[in-house]
């Protein structure tokens, strides 16, 4: 049943990655952009990228900065808007993603005093195929499966930005997808994928449209804090009855759970 399952959801969300997160899904998603959204002057305001020296965060860096007019001689390094780039990649032994949720927490009071804070947390659409399972958030049982706990990280950085959401009203938070881009870890990671791919893949910049949008565009904060985006607009954290809901007492013990590992980094 377990195996069907897993079958069932990876092919579900493989059909649905070809269709919206490639090149072609961001264009088509694209016509229905407002181009306005995106001009804005950013002079003073302060932005923390984290992976900012390559892919994604890189692509986002180079967007904002060039939004900034006249340009700040000091970097901009304050918690205003946060866009959290959690890394891992399948693959990799990777335990419960204790650094989004270390950065976060931390940043949290400075947000809160904030003009117009926000938090934009990059997950991935492979959390899809993953139910939280907080009975292993270490991958100790079992054999290692990279892509798995690729996607059990990601599951739980969507469910995190739900409940600080919940939790923290005066800062709006946001988890997204980028689609599958031409970045370095795509290319080291996952050559296979790559390989078969590379024509069909977004550009950094594309991959990083919609962390863009959600930091910058005053319609993102319209919509309510705690919600995944892909492609500028909020889509459903489940696939169509892939049974990767969990229950407020699993997500409880989640965050329990992170908070002690973050204790041990805490001064
Ligand atoms: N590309 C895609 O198709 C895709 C799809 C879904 C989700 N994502 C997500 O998008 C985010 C960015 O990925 P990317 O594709 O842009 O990858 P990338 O090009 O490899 O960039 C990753 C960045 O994160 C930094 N980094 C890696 N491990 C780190 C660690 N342990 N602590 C601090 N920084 C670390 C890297 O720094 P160094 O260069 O110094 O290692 C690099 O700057 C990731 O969260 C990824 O899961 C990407």
């Amino acid at each position: 049943m377990k195996l069907k399952m897993s079958i069932y959801r990876n092919a579900v969300w493989f059909m649905k990655g070809l269709q919206e997160y490639t090149k072609g899904g961001y264009e088509a998603a694209a016509k229905h952009f407002v181009a306005a959204d995106l001009e804005v002057n950013l002079s003073g305001r302060d932005f923390m990228i984290t992976g900012a020296n390559s892919g994604i965060g890189k692509a986002t860096a180079f967007e904002i900065a060039k939004r900034e007019r006249p340009c700040s001689p000091a970097g901009h390094v304050q918690p205003q808007a946060g866009v959290g780039v959690c890394a891992a990649f399948p693959g990799e032994p990777q335990p419960a993603c204790p650094g989004t949720y270390i950065l976060t927490t931390a940043l949290i009071p400075a947000l809160k005093k904030s003009q117009d804070p926000r938090v934009i947390t990059v997950s991935s659409g492979g959390m899809l195929v993953q139910k939280l399972n907080v009975d292993d958030l270490q991958f100790e049982k079992g054999t290692f499966d990279g892509t798995m706990a690729y996607a059990q990280n990601k599951r739980q950085q969507v469910i995190l930005t739900e409940r600080w959401a919940g939790q923290h009203k005066e800062i709006h938070f946001s988890s997204m997808h980028p689609g599958w881009a031409d970045t370095p870890a795509v290319r080291s990671a996952m050559p296979d994928f790559h390989q078969k791919m590379k024509n069909r893949l977004r550009t950094e910049a594309q991959g990083a449209d919609t962390v863009l949008w959600l930091a910058v565009a005053a319609s993102a904060v319209k919509n309510p804090s705690g919600l995944f985006y892909q492609d500028r607009k909020a889509v459903s954290t489940h696939l169509p009855l892939a049974a990767t809901r969990s229950t407020p007492a699993e997500e409880e013990r989640l965050q329990s759970a992170l908070e002690q590992l973050a204790q041990r980094f805490k001064p």
